[in-house]
């Protein structure tokens, strides 16, 4: 009894309060609470709480986190080991297993004994209990820095994870770049993925640190229903371009890494890289609706091409004005990122803000730009290189921070994080 797994419903058991709500969602999502204290938590659940309810499982094929429609909230955490032996970063990531399987499911990580000993710190650091699990999820990924000499795995880096170059503008800053390990937890709650972040953060003490973190946000499901295409802060649709992630043979070709493609411990999983790109808002504020718009190749109200309709007609690169100009610019970024519709890769973006740049007293607002790809190589550097040369985007934009990860195939129940790369 004592050893039994809390859930962070019996936090709330336990202090009087009551149950609030019920798992739900695929697989393992909905194993906690079954029959009859199913039936009985489904009838406390409140209508507020239903677009939140669904936990995403932990164990499966590929890592959650990746085609999973976007949750409200990032909380992004790059790591730096200071573990010196390979063992030390198994037992880490087998710790963050159970812990990331437990989270995800809306449980506190310990038991009741760890959790209500008075003579010692709590396992749980307490702020999540009662929340249902937000649709969290918890996504991992080692970047470059894990295959130099420390842990014997150089020959293990595959050769679509090679180092990103310096693109042309970049002004990255050492504080939001690199790391060993990357984890982006995504949630509908922020307090939700904030205390995924330093449970695991905690759990770590000894053999890892935090390198840096970033929080992220777009509009709620709460505040757009019908679950339309987020707007980043320029004020545009931002993912209308995207692949279908629903067509499986699409996500095969663009973001799963199969086992064809080298470093075979990776099938299935898939390489991210991040950019913490500041949009220079106060200039983009005073820019006019069709300079906006030129930018962008894109209408700010439909997210219609220039020249179409429809949110998702097809952008028409050839289409020409009355004066023989194309109607989308030869600069506009849709254009250049389209690259001819023959290299695509899946966009996961988040918003940011980070208070004032107190140099210049301007917003530290942004984009937190997060995609995922089967070969870094082939795809964000190539498109990247483009942009970062030609885009008009870059008028209003700088690349402060940037890393990489090779993000894991899902792990099976009974395994751990990484453990095909050991
Ligand atoms: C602050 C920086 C950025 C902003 C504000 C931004 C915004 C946008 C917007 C508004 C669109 C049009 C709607 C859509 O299709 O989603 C778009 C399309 C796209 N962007 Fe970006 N983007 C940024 C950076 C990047 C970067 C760094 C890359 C990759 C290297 C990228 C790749 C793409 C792709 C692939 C498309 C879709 C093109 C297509 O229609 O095929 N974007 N972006």
């Amino acid at each position: 009894m004592l050893n039994k797994p809390l859930s962070r419903r019996d936090v709330l058991k336990m202090a009087g309060v009551g149950g609030l709500g019920l798992l739900l969602g695929g697989g393992a999502a909905g194993a906690l609470f079954t029959g009859t204290q199913a039936v009985a938590r489904r009838k406390n659940v409140l209508n507020a709480g239903r677009a939140h309810r669904a936990a995403y499982p932990f164990y499966g094929e590929h890592q959650s986190g990746i085609i999973t429609p976007s949750q409200n909230f990032l909380c992004f955490a790059s790591f730096d080991l200071t573990a010196t032996k390979l063992d030390e970063v198994r037992a880490l990531f087998k710790k963050w297993t159970t812990a990331a399987a437990s989270m995800t499911q809306g449980a506190m990580l310990g038991n009741e004994s760890t959790n209500t000993n008075p003579n010692l710190p709590p396992a749980d650091t307490g702020e999540a209990a009662g929340l249902i699990p937000s649709k969290i999820t918890i996504t991992f990924g080692v970047g470059p820095s894990f295959f130099d000499s420390r842990f014997g795995l150089a020959a293990k880096r595959p050769a679509a994870f090679p180092d990103l170059p310096k693109f042309r503008g970049d002004a990255l800053q050492p504080q939001w770049c690199g790391g060993d390990i990357g984890v982006q937890v995504c949630a509908d709650d922020l307090q939700v993925a904030f205390h995924a972040v330093r449970n695991l953060a905690r759990l770590a003490r000894g053999t890892a640190v935090l390198r840096w973190t970033q929080e992220g946000f777009q509009r709620t499901t709460a505040a757009e229903p019908t679950a339309g295409t987020p707007r980043n802060l320029m004020g545009f649709k931002d993912g209308t371009g995207n692949p279908d992630v629903n067509n499986a043979a699409q996500m095969k070709q663009v973001v799963w890494v199969q086992p064809e493609d080298g470093a075979s411990w990776m099938a299935n999983g898939s390489y991210m890289v991040v950019r913490r790109i500041r949009m220079r808002l106060e200039v983009w504020d005073r820019s006019t609706l069709d300079d906006q718009q030129q930018t962008f190749g894109r209408y700010r109200d439909s997210g219609a091409p220039l020249g179409a309709r429809d949110e998702f007609d097809p952008l028409d690169l050839s289409a020409k004005d009355e004066a023989g100009k194309p109607v989308i610019p030869l600069n506009a970024h849709s254009r250049l990122a389209h690259m001819e519709g023959k290299t695509k890769l899946l966009r996961r973006a988040y918003s940011y803000s980070s208070g004032l740049d107190l140099k210049t007293g301007q917003l530290d607002a942004g984009l937190m730009f997060i995609c995922y790809q089967r070969n870094i190589k082939q795809q964000f550097i190539a498109m990247q290189e483009i942009l970062a040369a030609e885009d008009k985007l870059n008028e209003y934009i700088t690349h402060v921070g940037s890393a990489s990860f090779a993000c894991f195939p899902g792990v099976a129940e009974g395994g751990y994080i990484g453990d095909r790369l050991f």
